[in-house]
């Protein structure tokens, strides 16, 4: 099982001085969308912009939400009480794409749970994996387990996490997609030192999705990833776009660079997911978190202007 608490070296992050690939414009449309109606600091108000998933044309909001870390909590009302929350003003907000796994020990479970109880199925697009097996049985037995957990007789997504199997699970997930109990295949890692594999597992299966981490000081991916996935038709989803918290720890006590309102952003993690938005190659980001006021915060980001070369450039040098 991978822990969300394993991180990037501060090597790696040291080491992200890579060109910047053009930023073309992007293909993307505003939806509409419901205002959020969650108790929050400030409410969320706009549409959030959509992308196409390439080997469809599907269009899906680029705000999704991660689960690893932040819904992974007990049974007690307590503690499942915020995770509604946060659950509500991601849907209210116009938000669909949420990723687990079942290796996040409880968060099949909760997340399953919570939209069976805010009735909000029909509204998801559900990502989740095929995490730590190997062979074939293992990896259905997983599954129809996801399925029971997640409440669900099929997801939208599944796809072989870490590159573990990773030949025997892309067949089986084709099998699955041809039952109709997945609608897309896809693929993940979360470190640079994964890329170079990941690049050849895309070559070879070509998959509709590929999951991977990018911040703006882990730009690796847009060396070799972000372009195949172009060239191959991938739709991208990024993960750690805030270092599993750190980049946040990091500009706790910075002020906002004034450039900052020009893409309507007031806080900083807006700014960290604008920029990993900007990148031409990315489809969606699923930040995760436990609390329904940076929700609110992350969804705002999926709103109104990305960041243009010399923005991106001046958020890489404000953390260098
Ligand atoms: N191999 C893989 O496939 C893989 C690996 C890693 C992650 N993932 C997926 O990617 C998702 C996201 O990655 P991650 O969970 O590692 O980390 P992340 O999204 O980079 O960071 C999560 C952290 O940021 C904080 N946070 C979120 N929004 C915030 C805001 N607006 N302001 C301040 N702090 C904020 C959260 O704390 P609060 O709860 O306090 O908000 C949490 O500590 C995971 O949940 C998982 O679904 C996949």
């Amino acid at each position: 099982m991978t822990s969300r608490r394993e991180f990037i070296s501060t090597a790696t992050l040291a080491a992200a001085g890579v060109a910047l690939a053009p930023l073309a414009a992007c293909s993307q449309e505003r939806a509409a969308a419901p205002a959020a109606t969650a108790a929050a600091a400030k409410p969320f108000s706009g549409t959030l912009i959509t992308r196409a998933i390439p080997s469809t044309g599907e269009k899906i909001p680029v705000i999704g939400m991660g689960t690893s870390g932040s819904f992974e909590v007990g049974a007690e009302a307590g503690e499942r009480a915020p995770l509604r929350e946060v659950l509500e003003a991601f849907v209210a907000a116009g938000g669909t794409l949420i990723d687990t796994a079942p290796t996040y020990s409880t968060a099949e479970d909760v997340l399953g749970d919570l939209v069976a109880q805010t009735k909000t199925r029909g509204k998801l697009f559900l990502a989740t994996k095929l995490s730590g097996v190997t062979g074939r049985e293992e990896g259905l037995k997983q599954f129809n387990d996801t399925l029971r957990r997640l409440r669900t007789d099929k997801v939208e997504l599944l796809q072989v996490h870490n590159l573990r199997d990773t030949a025997t699970q892309m067949a089986l997930i084709g099998e699955l997609k041809q039952q109709g109990r997945t609608k897309y295949s896809g693929m993940t890692h979360y470190r640079e030192d994964g890329q170079a594999q990941l690049a050849d597992e895309m070559r070879k299966h070509k998959p509709d999705f590929i999951q991977i981490n990018y911040s703006p000081v882990s730009r690796g991916a847009e060396q070799t990833v972000f372009p195949l996935a172009q060239e191959l038709g991938c739709a991208v989803m990024i993960n750690r776009a805030f270092e599993d918290g750190r980049l946040i720890s990091q500009v706790r006590d910075k002020p906002l660079p004034p450039w900052a309102k020009e893409v309507g952003a007031d806080s900083w993690a807006q700014l960290f997911l604008k920029f990993v938005l900007s990148h031409p190659a990315v489809t969606v980001v699923i930040p995760a978190t436990s609390k329904v006021r940076h929700q609110v915060d992350n969804l705002r980001a999926g709103t109104g202007p990305l960041l243009d070369a010399k923005q991106r450039q001046a958020l890489i040098a404000a953390l260098a």
